[in-house]
């Protein structure tokens, strides 16, 4: 018997260990989420004007990794957007045509539809109208539309799957179809985590460090700018709106939104970063410039909240980050249509 007491009291004792050293979670912590953020859907979610079909999804995503629809043939939209990395390139800012690097980090493709707008300063409204800028970005795929549809109507398997995508158009391989077959595809990479688990209803899919983590990040107010189903990509917000950030991080030439709106409110106003998958998408930031979450969380304590976050605050809040990593769909490598003697030559 005095084993028997021996041992309950020493249960006892590791479980008030336990208790005092663990910061509260609260009891209510999953309703409290579902005020601010929502799980991802478990289908494809629908875009606006651009009804998703199978055909659509089978095009966008040969268009997704198709070089030659760059005007090198060397980029496609999975270089800088590869699906086997976290949906980017891992790069400080991308390199595109010529080898030229550009202004920003390239943000995830995985679980854009839900941004509210696409691109850092939210320049595009959609998937679609963003699909169009990479193209014709110099620094990016350096194309034109026109030479884009050339080289497309150039090879007939493409010809076909446009026609069986948009049948009821006169003239399906147009520049808009080639943006809605790209949006059909990118709606389908969404990638539901352990945190989604958590929200419809699962108590054990996070462990115990995660809901700490999910608890400070909405005590200290992180949740006041991410929030959403993307935990971010829902609202723009100075970066600096307490202190700002160093210009090595917030290099002073870019200023964010004000690009878009020339509303002096919006100098170095940026989206807040859509977390999903964040622990995948080093480096962050516009800028790139940050290797660590950790320091990108700690940089977000000073810049965006003002206070200093303990270490073993950051900790916590870098094992919520942890559940926001999802399980991304399986994408079979496409097979993609053979050139012919019309497909225009890449050009340098
Ligand atoms: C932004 C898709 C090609 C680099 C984005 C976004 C999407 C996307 C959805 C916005 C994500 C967000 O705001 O959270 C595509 C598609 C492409 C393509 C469908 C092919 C048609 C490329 C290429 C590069 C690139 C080839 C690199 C050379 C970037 C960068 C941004 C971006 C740097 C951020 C730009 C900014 O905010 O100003 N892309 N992308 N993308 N992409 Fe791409
Ligand atoms: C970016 C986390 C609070 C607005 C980011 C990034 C992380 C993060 C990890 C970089 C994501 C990436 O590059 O992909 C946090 C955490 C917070 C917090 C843990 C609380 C401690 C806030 C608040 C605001 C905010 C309160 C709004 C006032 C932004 C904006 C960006 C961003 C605008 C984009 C910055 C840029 O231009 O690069 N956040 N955040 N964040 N966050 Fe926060």
């Amino acid at each position: 018997r005095p084993i028997k007491i021996l041992f309950t009291t020493m249960a006892a004792a590791l479980l008030a260990t336990t208790a005092f050293t663990a910061d509260p979670i609260p009891a209510d912590l999953r309703a409290m989420a579902l005020a601010t953020f929502k799980a991802l859907p478990s289908t494809t979610p629908a875009v606006v004007n651009n009804p998703i079909t199978p055909e659509k999804i089978v095009l966008g995503k040969a268009l997704f990794f198709d070089p030659r629809v760059s005007a090198s043939g060397v980029f496609s939209c999975n270089s800088c957007h590869n699906l086997a990395t976290g949906g980017d390139d891992n790069l400080e800012t991308s390199i595109g045509h010529g080898w030229q690097k550009g202004p920003r980090n390239a943000p995830t493709a995985l679980n854009a539809v839900f941004n509210i707008a696409q691109f850092w300063d939210g320049r595009a409204e959609d998937l679609k109208a963003q699909a169009k800028g990479p193209v014709q970005a110099s620094v990016e795929m350096a194309n034109t539309p026109g030479q884009v549809i050339a080289t497309l109507k150039s090879m007939p398997q493409y010809v076909e799957w446009f026609s069986a995508a948009f049948a009821g158009d006169a003239d399906p391989v147009t520049f808009d179809n080639f943006a809605k077959a790209i949006e059909a595809f990118e709606a389908t990479l969404v990638t539901p985590a352990p945190f989604d688990g958590f929200l419809n209803g699962d108590d054990a899919a996070m462990t115990s460090e995660q809901k700490q983590g999910l608890t400070l990040f909405m005590e200290k107010g992180c949740s006041s700018c991410h929030a959403g189903t993307n935990v971010g990509g829902n609202g723009y917000y100075r970066f600096g709106i307490v202190e700002k950030p160093s210009v090595d991080v917030l290099p002073e030439k870019d200023e964010g939104r004000f690009a878009v709106t020339n509303t002096s409110d919006d100098l170095y106003v940026f989206r807040a970063a859509p977390l999903r998958n964040v622990a995948l998408t080093a480096p962050y930031f516009h800028s790139g410039k940050v290797w660590d979450l950790k320091q990108a969380v700690a940089i977000m304590g000073t810049s965006q909240l003002g206070e200093a976050l303990k270490e073993e605050e950051v900790d916590l809040i870098v094992a919520f980050l942890n559940s926001l990593t999802g399980k991304v769909p399986e994408v079979a490598y496409p097979l993609l249509p053979a050139e012919t003697g019309g497909t225009p030559r890449p050009v340098w």
